[in-house]
């Protein structure tokens, strides 16, 4: 037996911080909140009791998207972990680790569950935002029953237990072992790619993919996200692309004080680089590494519902989905309907969850579903509990491989067979909280009153068009495998031509409130396929924010991102 290090486990008394409530995805704070003396401290402490008896001598997996805090935070997990009776924390190198490969390392070694040190794409630096999430033992998000839980135990903490002469150098992979009272602690450092790379290369056939990488030049933006050192092993290392094809690969804790969003507007540069046509495929992941946006040559590109519709209609050209029978798919509510057209006509199931990666959990543990993403840029699969950016690049890949078709052949094939649903996102980021809150209300007391249905409005866009409504609501969810019912959910406006309209709150801001407006439309003349989204959507838009007064509520005249 190593010797182990003694070390103490001493109880500090502490207040209760207000407003430790996770959101859609973890706890998203300001660094300067979250840094604040012992408010990480409280969160962390809340976050392991809420885990239960089955804390003590559990393993846990910790790991980060490299932001500012960061370093700090696996310490302090590590300090804390050991005073509240964890058996062994799995720490990945240096503390970087995306989202998806966490979600890998806690189903392939079967831990308790991990915590992943992440803003996703929030942008980070000092003045930057910070996040704390605990994932199951599955590999996925932590339900909301919970996070409540973590919630209630944040209004009430007076203690927290810490172990503050532990110090571990999570630089060096290693096992270092420790003695706390009657109890070891052990924390395994290992390497942050390995389990990974291994997983995508049982997934993908990695010499076809090598193979077309050889016939067409490729570009991948890690945005200074976590995904810089995994694009580099993969695409690089393992596919034999050359460092022509990275941008922004190198970790940086401010991001490059960019927002590490991979979208039309975060990512221009990306969309900049792939407009001169030398590349024929382009990709960016967002800080995290879950989230992914795709470009075709001449920065074509592929909105994130138009991409899970094509992968869900060439699964059979990934080895994966050749092995085990696809039977399902899901999609979150505000995403397009292009999925549901190809689950009919496959024969598969497809479900409508709320936003929130974590709605697909159940679904895919009880096998009903294969493949599943969102609006929001993720795309995912049976093989982890997260949505996957590097894997959605690979399946991309895989499938052009495959077909031998260049992305925009491969889209204009998939529309002539299915038609076109349109789809738009207006975002209107870090607007004051109470008029938001006021605008939903309202828009709760429109979908309330069922005389509006038969209402008519006209829009003023590119053409005017006047749209009826058909049928409203506020979409509330029922898990198809635990009965939990989720209400409230995002109002809807749906109109007689088949388009549709979703307002939300923003579940992962960080201060503020983000509205988002969601609109889309069905198309099935050939002849409308090529026109552009804000073409075909700006009637509808226009009648979006006559009933929701959002100018009027937001004072913002147009969106912050539009996707
Ligand atoms: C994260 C979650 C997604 C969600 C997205 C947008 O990326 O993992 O599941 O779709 O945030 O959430 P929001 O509440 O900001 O619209
Ligand atoms: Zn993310």
């Amino acid at each position: 037996m190593s010797s182990s290090l003694k070390v103490t486990p001493t109880p500090v008394s502490t207040r209760v911080f207000d407003g430790q409530k996770p959101g859609t995805s973890g706890l998203r704070k300001k660094v300067t909140e979250f840094m604040s003396p012992q408010y990480m401290e409280n969160f962390i402490q809340c976050t392991l009791e809420a885990i239960g008896p089955s804390l003590v001598g559990c393993t846990l997996v910790v790991g980060g998207d490299g932001r500012h805090g960061m370093k700090e935070a696996v310490n302090n997990i590590i300090q804390l972990a050991a005073a509240n009776g964890v058996g062994k924390l799995i720490v990945a190198q240096n503390g970087l680790m995306s989202t998806p490969a966490v979600s890998c390392v806690i189903r392939k070694r079967k831990t308790h569950g991990g915590i992943i040190l992440t803003a996703s794409h929030n942008p980070g630096g000092p003045d930057g935002d910070f996040g704390i999430k605990y994932n199951m033992d599955n590999g996925g998000p932590a339900p909301t029953e919970f996070t409540n839980r973590i919630h209630d135990l944040s209004q009430k903490i007076h203690t927290y237990h810490i172990c503050s002469d532990l110090q571990c150098d999570f630089s060096q992979t290693g096992t270092y072992n420790y003695q706390v009272e009657d109890r070891e602690f052990v924390v395994e450092v290992i390497d942050s790619f390995e389990d990974y790379n291994l997983m995508m290369k049982e997934i993908f056939d990695f010499e076809s993919i090598k193979n077309y990488l050889k016939g067409t030049k490729v570009l991948f933006n890690a945005l200074h996200g976590v995904t810089g050192p995994y694009v580099e092993k993969i695409f690089g290392e393992e596919l034999g692309t050359g460092t022509d094809s990275f941008m922004k690969t190198n970790v940086l804790t401010d991001f490059g004080q960019g927002h590490p969003d991979p979208n039309l507007t975060y990512a221009a540069d990306l969309v900049e680089a792939m407009a001169k046509g030398d590349f024929g495929f382009g990709a960016a992941f967002d800080g995290d590494g879950d989230r992914n946006m795709i470009l075709g040559a001449k920065a074509f590109f592929v909105t994130p519902c138009d991409s899970l519709a094509v992968i869900a209609n060439n699964l059979d050209c990934i080895p994966y989905f050749q092995k085990s029978p696809v039977t399902g798919y899901a999609r979150s509510m505000p995403t397009s309907g292009a999925l549901d057209r190809v689950a009919e006509k496959k024969g598969h199931d497809c479900y409508e969850t709320p936003t929130g990666w974590k709605f697909f959990g159940n679904l895919l543990d009880a096998g009903k579903i294969q493949l599943c993403g969102e609006e929001s840029f993720g795309t995912g699969s049976s093989h982890i509990r997260e949505k996957d950016g590097i894997w959605a690049a690979l399946a991309w890949l895989q499938i052009l491989a495959a077909r031998n078709l260049s992305v925009e052949e491969l889209l204009k094939e998939h529309w002539k067979q299915y038609g076109r649903n349109f789809f738009t996102r207006y975002d209107y980021e870090n607007c004051q909280a109470e008029p938001c809150n006021k605008m939903m209300a309202e828009l709760q007391a429109f979908v309330d009153d069922q005389s509006n249905i038969g209402k008519k409005f006209i829009g003023h866009g590119a053409t005017d068009k006047e749209y009826t409504v058909s049928k409203i609501d506020n979409f509330s969810y029922t898990d198809p495998v635990d009965g939990s019912v989720t209400t409230k959910q995002g109002i809807r406006i749906f109109f007689s031509d088949g388009s549709r309209i979703v307002f939300r709150l923003s579940g992962t801001g960080s201060s503020g409130a983000t509205v988002r407006l969601y609109v889309d439309s069905y198309e099935s003349e050939p002849d409308n396929f090529l026109k552009s989204a804000s073409e075909m959507l700006s009637a509808c838009v226009d009648v979006a924010l006559q009933i929701s007064k959002l100018k009027e509520y937001t004072g913002r005249d147009k969106p912050t991102v539009v996707t």
